[in-house]
């Protein structure tokens, strides 16, 4: 009679977790009292259902559905007990006045396991034309210390400041974005990297006014392929080269078109004293193309933008293992390749494969391609005759 009890109380438990394997459990924010007129606050609506969905014992999905919702800048922390999915199939608003801690609107820290969808439909609207030169601006989504995750099918338009920042976060995928803003929006970066490990980048269109990808101290293992950049500034690494900067290392960027771009692969670092050097080695640029981009290739160790460095000295980062391969298109500048290296450190180990690069202004010189403090070797198809 006990072994028969036994088995059926047994065979309950197990078809109950049979029918929980693979259940998400869904937190829809509706249900916590959200209301999508586009005007309301949603905060503890929000707050309410990621609390409900992280501390639940198993998968969950806090669920925006279809609508218009206003949002003030929002924390939402781990850990969290199982995988937390994000689904923002509606459209999120930015606040265009907040109080002036506040650095981001959407913040994601210390999570691991986290998926978060905007499913195809899902819209960040930044609300940026409001606040666009003003002093306090937000960065419309920010991940700080967030592991094993996932940032997919969302668009991000219009943002105050960068779209998404990436901070000391690691093993992340970042796919089937839309990254949005003019050209003239000032500090837009795209995605933009700080202390990150394993990152992987892909089928990314981004238009912004900065940086469509901007890669800075301390990050590696990168990742990035199928980005179409323009307009923006390319995809940055740097600047780096400050006193408390780390190195760049394992960049790989793979298949990225680049059009009307004001740069497309640069590196940038600091013409600042740095008490112990750093390094920005091993990078691959792969079948990269160009249109109209002003410096389709360049490193650039004077990097002093405003030009008022207090210290003025060589950079003390070392650039090395740089390849560039087939890289092909238009150029719109007078400079097609430039590599601008510190006289302290000179550039190691710089090669240029196949680069085909060619002027729009139909002039009887086309670019041309610049060499200081840089060792290396170029080989295949050079247009410009390199200087390598
Ligand atoms: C949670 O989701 C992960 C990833 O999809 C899956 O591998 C795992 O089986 C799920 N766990 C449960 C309890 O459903
Ligand atoms: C959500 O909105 C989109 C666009 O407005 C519409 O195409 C879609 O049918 C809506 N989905 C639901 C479930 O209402
Ligand atoms: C993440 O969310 C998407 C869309 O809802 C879903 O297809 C995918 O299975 C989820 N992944 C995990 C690991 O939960
Ligand atoms: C990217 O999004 C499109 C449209 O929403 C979808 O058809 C496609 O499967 C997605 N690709 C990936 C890799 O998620
Ligand atoms: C980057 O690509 C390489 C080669 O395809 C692969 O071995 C590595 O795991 C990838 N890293 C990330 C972070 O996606
Ligand atoms: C390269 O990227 C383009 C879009 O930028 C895409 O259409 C194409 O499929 C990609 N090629 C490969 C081999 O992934
Ligand atoms: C490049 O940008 C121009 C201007 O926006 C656009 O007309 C053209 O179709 C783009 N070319 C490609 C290949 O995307």
């Amino acid at each position: 009679m006990l072994a028969k009890w036994i088995f059926l109380m047994c065979l309950i438990v197990c078809i109950a977790e049979a029918h929980e394997l693979n259940s998400i459990k869904l937190f829809n924010v509706e249900n916590y009292g959200a209301i999508s007129d586009g005007k309301i606050d949603n905060n503890v609506a929000f707050m309410s259902a990621w609390n409900e969905a992280c501390n639940w014992n198993g998968n969950a999905s806090v669920v925006i559905p279809n609508g218009s919702y206003m949002l003030n800048p929002i924390i939402f922390k781990g850990p969290c007990k199982g995988w937390t999915t994000f689904e923002i199939q509606g459209v999120l608003k930015a606040p265009i006045t907040h109080s002036f801690s506040d650095i981001s609107w959407i913040n994601f820290r210390y999570i691991d396991q986290l998926n978060l969808t905007g499913t195809g439909t899902g819209i960040l609207d930044g609300q940026g034309p409001w606040v666009w030169g003003h002093k306090h601006v937000l960065m419309t989504m920010s991940f700080d210390f967030v592991t094993n995750s996932y940032v997919q099918q969302l668009h991000s338009i219009n943002s105050q400041n960068a779209h998404f920042s990436v901070y000391s976060c690691e093993n992340m995928v970042f796919t089937n974005l839309t990254i949005t803003a003019p050209h003239n929006s000032p500090n837009t970066d795209g995605i933009k990297l700080g202390m990150c490990k394993g990152i992987n980048i892909n089928n990314v269109h981004i238009g912004t006014g900065d940086d469509c990808i901007a890669i800075i101290s301390g990050t590696s293992k990168v990742n990035i392929s199928n980005v179409y950049c323009g307009p923006g500034h390319g995809i940055s690494v740097g600047s780096v080269g400050n006193e408390g900067d780390e190195s760049i290392e394992e960049i790989y960027v793979k298949n990225c078109t680049f059009n009307g771009t004001s740069n497309g692969l640069r590196i940038k670092t600091w013409a600042a004293p740095l008490e112990q050097p750093i390094k920005a080695s091993n990078f691959v640029y792969e079948d990269i193309v160009v249109i109209d981009v002003e410096n389709p290739i360049i490193i650039d160790q004077h990097y002093c933008p405003s030009g008022n460095c207090i210290h003025q000295v060589p950079s003390r980062v070392q650039i090395s293992n740089i390849h560039y391969k087939n890289i092909q298109g238009s150029c719109k500048g007078d400079v097609a390749v430039s590599f601008k290296c510190s006289e302290t450190f000179p550039c190691q180990n710089i090669i240029t494969e196949d680069i085909y690069l060619w002027s729009n202004h139909c002039t009887q010189e086309g670019p041309s391609y610049s060499c200081e403090n840089v060792n290396g070797v170029s080989y295949g198809e050079q247009c410009p005759p390199p200087c390598i």
